[in-house]
């Protein structure tokens, strides 16, 4: 407020609150564009570039991180998919991706997109606050909106045309878009997934993700070298309870016999254990005001839809932002909340079904695990039904914001 005194300010086009992968391809397909943009990140940059998320992408991720710049490495070190594995109780059952719906995936981890995006937006230039603390939204039904935060013991004020909302799903751009302007969907899953990551040969080239009695399993890679594997777990399980060793049996239990020799063991490089939910908040804009990411709309891991939602997000957003400076078109910027909401619905709706299909449910009756297996066993001997998996895996198109 005018009467408080901030001892820094700046002004800016597009203030982005949250540097993940969200905010880091904003600011870059921005800069693309000769919009200026400042990043106001909470965490340290190290931690950021840290953190060991999934790691499939679609291919339109794939062209719009090439678009952002950061499609070198990508193109050199990830690993094409053209399929990848159903299985019930160790059989198993491809899915075409390549056959059925003339489409791949890139396996290529999160931390390494996120390293990419870090180091083109310090290549060119962006102005990155880490380690940002009390960050404030104001003013966002007002055409100068603004940030205020903490950094380094200063108080800042940044001002700015538009402000985007890459803070996650615990950030402050959510909760800044009062209570009845908003309407959130929700549901909490009773497990959680018990991950690890290890420096030893994948179990085969293709993911497998598995339904067991004993529930379900992932197998998944980084490289030739490196795996990751996760298995369903009670939500609120001690990690402690899962030394490496137990943590091997189980995953060999649960993708049985045929795939259990070709596990190699190794050291845990990171163990941890995720929460799954579904989450969408409508709207995901409030006056000048974006939400962009996991501050939208949370997937439980089982699509690999996370990290593309996100991705597609900002590719909308970035395109309507343009727009606006390039020549005064506000379609994109009035369409941005629908657009992105109609195709974040129907990954959702994709993430979920693929979550109960494959996971144990306690609270399920003899029918409801009957149900669970005969809908597996038709994705099983239909071409249909695996193409409409297939469809859904490799990524749905995406519309035209500016329309
Ligand atoms: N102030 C500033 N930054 C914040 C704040 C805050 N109060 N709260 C959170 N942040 C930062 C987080 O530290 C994080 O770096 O916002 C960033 C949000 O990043 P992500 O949670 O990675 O979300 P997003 O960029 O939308 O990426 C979505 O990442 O979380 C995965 O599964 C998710 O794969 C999906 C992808
Ligand atoms: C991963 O490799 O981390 C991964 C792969 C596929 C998923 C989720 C996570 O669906």
């Amino acid at each position: 407020m005018a009467t408080e005194a901030f001892e820094k300010r700046a002004k800016t086009q597009v203030a982005i609150v949250g540097g993940g992968p969200s905010g880091l391809l904003l600011a870059q397909l921005l800069w693309l564009q000769d919009i200026e943009s400042i990043i106001i990140e909470r965490q340290t940059a190290a931690h950021v570039e840290g953190r060991i998320r999934a790691g499939v992408l679609e291919q339109g991720s794939v062209d719009v991180l090439t678009r952002a710049g950061v499609g070198e490495r990508l193109a050199r070190e990830g690993a094409r998919h053209s399929g990848f594995y159903l299985a019930i109780n160790g059989k198993r059952c491809p899915i075409a991706l390549e056959a059925l719906v003339d489409g791949q995936v890139t396996v290529y981890g999160q931390t390494e997109v996120t390293k990419d995006l870090m180091a083109a937006c310090r290549a060119a230039g962006t102005e990155m606050h880490h380690a940002a603390s009390e960050v404030a939204l104001h003013d966002l039904e007002t055409a100068k909106p603004a940030l205020t935060f903490r950094q380094d013991g200063a108080r800042w004020r940044i001002e700015a045309d538009f402000i985007a909302g890459c803070d996650g799903f615990r950030g402050p751009s959510r909760q800044a878009i009062p209570a009845e302007r908003r309407r959130e969907f929700e549901r909490v899953y009773p497990f959680g997934w018990l991950g690890i990551l290890a420096d030893v040969p994948p179990c085969q080239d293709e993911l497998i993700y598995a339904h067991s009695d004993r529930g379900f399993a992932l197998a998944s890679m980084r490289s030739a070298k490196r795996s990751r594997y996760y298995i369903q777990c009670r939500a609120d399980e001690p990690l402690e309870d899962w030394p490496d060793d137990r943590l091997w049996e189980e995953l060999k239990r649960r993708l049985g016999p045929e795939i259990a020799p070709n596990i190699t063991t190794g050291p845990a490089l990171e163990k941890s254990i995720a929460p799954l939910r579904s989450f969408v908040c409508e709207t995901m804009r409030f006056g000048r005001l974006f939400l962009a990411g996991d501050s939208a709309h949370i997937v439980p891991p089982t699509g690999a839809k996370g990290l593309n939602l996100a991705l597609g997000d900002v590719h909308y957003l970035s395109t309507a932002l343009a727009a606006w400076y390039r020549d005064g078109n506000a379609s994109g910027i009035e369409r941005y909340a629908e657009v992105a909401l109609r195709r974040v619905w129907k990954a959702e709706r994709f993430s979920w079904m693929l979550t109960a299909l494959l996971h144990d449910f306690e609270d399920d009756d003899s029918f409801g695990k009957r149900m669970r297996l005969a809908e597996l066993e038709y994705i099983f001997s239909s071409k249909a039904a695996q193409t409409s998996i297939a469809e859904n895996y490799v990524g749905l198109p995406f519309e035209n914001v500016l329309a």
